[in-house]
């Protein structure tokens, strides 16, 4: 198993598989992780085994120019789990979800601070190739945002990039299958993305982001623009794509994050002190989300989801 992340390791042009062949049982919920020892900092819930946690947020900030937008994160985003984001508008979700598959790189004023470990190996070391940390890790927005191209090549696009050494029409139908899409398109892959409803064309961008062998999938509000029967086809998708990807939702729908994810976090964004009324999002608990939604630690949670806030 090669979970390298370095220029060195994508020059073979070929998907890095990280599940060696057979994937692992999904642990039973709950039952991860024991025999780790080390202090995430997460509240509650039990510390996750070193082997399940793919990615380790440790004191991890992010500033626009000078200005902090999220401050010392500490967080386990553990393997083929979902975990939801939750918090109020502009406590920073969609910053930190950047972070994990260095987008954040992209928008110059952005400078992340912290510790992202993925694997266990530094996410922002030198050598690491953020093009192939962003083959591994893929996202989907807010809006759908396919191509101006046909739903094939839609799906082909990135394979080709990447110099993937596949069977392209392979990978259009196991990625729209697996996307639950496949039924729905399969006698009009020549047409134009743009035909496709808001709810197919997600589902496209979801294909889209799995036909490049990624690991984890970071979703921004991928539901927001789309009408509850649409969203409902996302949520069963997630639950499937769950079995072999780890999923790291953000979310504004309390239902969808309590429906949907395993694991919960919860920022918020509130005045610092009372001679400065600069606000900073920061991670006020993550939990089972069960515990989150019955029984939180924190008083700001509970007002949150209980609609008393935010
Ligand atoms: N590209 C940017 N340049 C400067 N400031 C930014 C940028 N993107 C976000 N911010 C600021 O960082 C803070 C966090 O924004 P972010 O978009 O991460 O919040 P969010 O929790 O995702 O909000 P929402 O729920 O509205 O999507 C906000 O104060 C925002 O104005
Ligand atoms: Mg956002």
């Amino acid at each position: 198993m090669d979970q390298r992340i370095t220029s060195e390791a994508n020059r073979t042009g070929q998907p890095i598989r990280l599940d060696s062949g057979a994937p692992a049982a999904k642990p039973a919920a709950g039952s991860a992780g024991k025999a780790w020892s080390k202090d995430t900092a997460s509240s509650g819930s039990e510390p996750a085994r070193a082997d399940s946690v793919v990615f380790a947020a440790r004191d991890v900030s992010v500033h626009y120019g000078s200005a902090p937008a999220l401050v010392d994160v500490t967080l386990d985003i553990r393997e083929r789990e979902i975990t939801a984001f939750i918090g109020p508008s502009g406590c920073g979700k969609s910053t930190f979800l950047r972070c994990f598959n260095r987008t954040n790189d992209l928008i110059p004023t952005a400078k992340v601070s912290g510790r992202i470990d993925y694997h266990q190996q530094d996410l922002y070391a030198k050598d690491v190739d953020a093009v192939e940390v962003r083959r591994r890790i893929g996202m989907v927005f807010q809006k759908p945002n396919p191509f101006p191209k046909s739903i094939y090549d839609n799906l082909t696009f990135g394979p080709k990039v990447n110099r993937m050494k596949v069977d392209l029409d392979e990978v259009v139908e196991t990625s729209l299958r697996r996307a639950a899409l496949w039924d729905e398109v399969k006698s009009k892959l020549k047409e134009n993305a743009y035909s496709l409803s808001g709810g197919q064309q997600q589902r496209l961008c979801i294909a889209r982001a799995l036909t490049v062998d990624p690991e984890v999938i970071l979703m921004d509000e991928p539901c927001s623009a789309l009408d509850p029967i649409a969203t409902a086809h996302i949520e069963d998708l997630m639950r499937e794509l769950e079995r072999d990807y780890t999923i790291v939702i953000v979310t504004h729908n309390m239902q969808q994050a309590a429906r949907v994810s395993d694991r919960t976090a919860f920022f918020t964004a509130e005045i610092e002190s009372e001679n400065d009324d600069r606000r900073f999002g920061r991670l006020v608990e993550i939990d089972d989300t069960s515990k989150i939604f019955s029984n939180p630690s924190d008083k700001r949670t509970e007002d949150y989801i209980s609609g008393r806030f935010g």
